[in-house]
């Protein structure tokens, strides 16, 4: 059976995790995340690459790369989820299955993180979980996957 090769974005401010409040976002960094994020990989059997970044153009672009790079996506675009028009449409020129994740419950704090500007072109949605959701987020693409 063919492996999947999945990429992991990080968006704003998620390098900073370890340093945010941690009764909302835990206490791992994201270096230990992405560590947790490749064992539920194995377990699926996927092939994971990682990226994180502050721009948002850099995340479009990055974006636009997937398309050759990945057959599947876990999104986290921290804020930008929220706002960016240019995020969702990049993602949508990446024209790949997606699943959007976020280790707080964003639709039970401020009510500006109730709206996902991407929530309707992604696969799934997970929230709250904190690092678990990523596993959950793997499993909903494994099944996208297994359905193409
Ligand atoms: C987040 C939730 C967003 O509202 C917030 O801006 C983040 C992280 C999460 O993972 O819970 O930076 O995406």
């Amino acid at each position: 059976m063919k492996k999947h090769r999945i990429g992991v974005l990080h968006g704003v401010n998620l390098d900073q995790l370890g340093k945010r409040d941690p009764a909302v976002y835990g206490t791992f960094t994201l270096s230990q995340l992405e560590t947790t994020i490749k064992g539920f990989a194995a377990e699926v059997g996927f092939d994971l690459t990682f990226w994180q970044t502050n721009h948002e153009g850099e995340f479009c672009e990055q974006l636009h790369l997937a398309r050759e790079r990945v057959d599947g996506l876990v999104l986290n675009p921290g804020a930008w989820t929220h706002y960016s028009y240019a995020i969702r449409d990049a993602l949508e020129v990446s024209g790949l299955p997606a699943v959007e994740v976020h280790i707080s419950e964003v639709d039970s704090r401020d009510d500006w993180r109730r709206l996902s500007v991407i929530r309707d072109i992604c696969v799934g949605r997970v929230q709250g979980k904190g690092a678990d959701g990523y596993r959950e987020a793997l499993e909903i693409l494994r099944h996208a996957l297994d359905d193409e």
